[in-house]
């Protein structure tokens, strides 16, 4: 097999995290081209994920082109292995719940209030990789405290625009994973 990479450069938009730098991936899977696809795919996801901290998106898409195997295999791969991760790590880890019930009362407006605060957008983080925000389909089962958020794996209930500006601010000021008193 012959490696045709296209792309060049950095990438941006979907991927989540933002832009990446795309010359050491590059330079990953040239290492694997002469590899059968299917040998090739766990330690060359192994190597990106060193290399960057996670998966992106694009590097996902990259090696599905570039090798021909298909998507569904890659996310198969890094579903099976716990060991890789799709987003970038961060310090702090925002999760909005957007269940339905917190979805029409109030997590619209806490999702834009962290995009209006931290300039991130799910699964995004700041580019100090203190915080990362995620986003949470599914009820946290508190539906009675919406809208619901979760921060560092303690959930806040309640949460209006200016508390939550106050949980960041809190969080940021706290060392490591913050292990706040339930609210
Ligand atoms: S929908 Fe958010 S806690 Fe139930």
């Amino acid at each position: 097999m012959s490696l045709q990479i296209t792309r060049g450069g950095s990438s941006e938009g979907s991927n989540p995290g933002g832009s990446i730098e795309l010359a050491k991936a590059t330079a990953i899977m040239e290492r694997y081209t002469t590899w059968n696809a299917n040998e090739a795919l766990i330690p060359m996801m192994q190597e990106i994920q060193h290399e960057y901290g996670y998966i992106p998106d694009v590097l996902t898409a990259l090696i599905s082109e570039t090798f021909d195997v298909p998507l569904t295999q890659i996310y198969g791969a890094a579903t099976f292995y716990s060991d890789f991760r799709a987003l970038p790590q961060a310090e702090h880890r925002v999760l909005l719940c957007e269940g339905l019930a917190c979805y029409v009362c109030g997590s619209q407006e806490l999702h834009r209030t962290v995009r209006e605060k931290l300039g991130i957008d799910y699964g995004e983080a700041t580019p100090d990789n203190k915080f990362i925000l995620e986003r949470a389909n599914y009820c946290f089962g508190a539906c009675q405290l919406m809208p619901m958020v979760e921060i560092d794996h303690t959930f806040y209930g309640n949460v209006t625009p200016e508390k939550l500006v106050e949980l960041i601010d809190r969080t940021a000021q706290s060392e490591g994973h913050s292990s706040h008193d339930p609210e």
